[in-house]
Parts: structure tokens; sequence; C-alpha cells
């Protein structure tokens, strides 16, 4: 059993839970995502690893309440323990021989996005995090990005913090400023990732992006998580869950991304009534 040692709300809808898994803990690195069931006839999730401690054992998830297990996930507390944590799964993300890069995270994303800045931060590459929010309510880690990263640039949709704007708009300024990148990572919301990768494209960097699909099994095996990436298909669970950025199709992952919003709506009413 794994056991909830920590629970803090980040901000009204995103939570942060800290989970004691010391064989997980031992072998996780940034990029990379657990699968997650609440109780035993619960369905299984994924969730990316947002840090984790191999000293203390644990596993730090970040969620946002989006459905019937995310709702039974919220309504866990400390002390309380989770029936399965299987990971860690996916490739890590490759920060091997970069000297600058770019950040970009949108969101709930800027969970996943910390601990890859982080691993960049500590290695010694210069990296520049530049994350994104509605407004000032939904701001998450901005302290630990700060802490974190050579540069932080914080935009929100209203202006309510940071400078006003969308992530693409830093980006762009930075690179017409003259900064060099080796290379761009995103992680976010599709609509988010697919303009992020639209505007490197047409300068010519390097950018990985962070997929987040639909998955059952997380070894390969359910083809649930397919995207096509180059004009193949690939499974995030096991082939990613990065891609390059240029050979994704988004509009394909975003159509596939609603297919089961109302079958998730309907369980997430079930579990609230
Ligand atoms: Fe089943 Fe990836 S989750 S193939």
């Amino acid at each position: 059993m794994y056991r909830i040692t920590r629970k803090k709300a980040l901000n009204p809808t995103v939570t942060l839970m800290e989970i004691e898994a010391p064989m997980l803990a031992k072998k996780a690195e940034p990029g990379q995502f657990i699968i997650l069931r609440t109780d035993e006839n619960g369905e299984r999730i994924p969730l990316t690893i947002a840090d984790f401690d191999r000293i203390k054992g644990t596993i730090t998830i970040i969620y946002q309440v989006v459905g019937a297990t995310t709702e039974k996930l919220n309504h866990m507390e400390e002390g309380d323990s989770l029936q399965d944590f299987v990971g860690p799964l996916g490739r890590a993300t490759n920060t091997e021989g970069k000297k600058k890069v770019a950040v970009v995270g949108g969101g709930v994303g800027c969970a996943i996005a910390y601990p890859v800045v982080k691993k960049f931060f500590e290695q010694g590459t210069e990296v520049h995090a530049i994350i994104g929010f509605r407004n000032k309510e939904l701001v998450i880690l901005e302290e630990e990005f700060r802490a974190n990263s050579s540069k932080l640039i914080l935009m929100s949709d209203d202006g309510s913090c940071g400078e006003k704007g969308l992530v693409t708009d830093a980006l762009k300024k930075l690179i017409e400023s003259g900064e060099e990148y080796d290379e761009v990572i995103t992680i976010g919301p599709l609509i988010m990732m697919k303009f992020v990768c639209k505007l490197t494209k047409e300068y010519g960097i390097k950018t990985v992006a962070s997929m987040n699909p639909i998955m059952v099994d997380g070894t390969g095996m359910c083809g649930g998580c397919r995207l096509t990436v180059g004009g193949t298909t690939k499974f995030a669970c096991v082939d990613g869950p990065e891609f390059d950025g240029h050979e994704i199709d988004f509009d394909e992952a975003m159509a596939r991304s609603v297919m089961y919003k109302p079958f998730e709506r309907k369980a997430h009413e079930e579990v609230c009534n």
C-alpha cells in the first residue's frame, strides 16, 4: 500500500500529494509518470511525476480534479493509502549535452515542467522557464521555478500576475531578442503546445512536447494512448511521453482527447452525488 504522507492544495483546483513509494523514488526521473488506482475497483489513471525524494522515499504527484478518479483522490487525506502506484513508466527527459534551453509550461502542465527545469538547472544548463496561467489564482510552483531556473517569465491571460499575454508571446520575444536555445521543451494544454511548436518551427529550434493522452494499461498493449508522430503510430506510454513537437499530429490528439469527455463527466457526477 502506498501511504499519502503530504497533501497540499496549490490553488482552488490543483492539489499536491506526496506518496510513500521508496522503490519508485529510487528510480524516478523527470519526464516519467506513474499509474495509480485509489481502490480495488478504481480506474487506472496516469499522472506525471512532479518531484521525488530518494532519501525520504517519496514521489510527488500534482493533479487537477477533472473526473471521477481525481475526485476520489481528492477525498483522500494524509495517512490514507492508495491501492496501486505503478512506475516509473515512460522515458525520462533527455537533458544531456544541452547548454541552453527554454521550458514552456501551461496551467497544471507546469507541475510536469518543474522537475524538468530543476534537472536542467542542477546540471548547469542555462534554463529559461516560461510559465502561463489563466489568472493569479491558478498559479502554482512560482517560488520553486524561481529558485531552480536561470530566468523565470510568468504570463497570465488577464494580466493579474506577471505579464499579460500568452507563453508564445514571451518565447517569441526571447528568441527575437537573440536568445539561442539548443532546445525548447513544452508541457501543457495541447493547443498551447501546438502553437509553441508552430512558433519554434518557424525559427528552426528543436522542440520536444510532453504528451498526456488517455492511458489504460501503460505498457503499450491497449493502444489507448496512441498518437501520430511523423506519420507513424506511437504509444505515449512506452515510446514517450515526449516526442518531437514538429512531428506530432496535434489536431488528431485534440480530437482524441475529447472522445471520452461525456463518459468522464457522467462518472464524475456519480462520484459527487
Ligand atoms: Fe495502453 Fe499506452 S496506455 S498502449
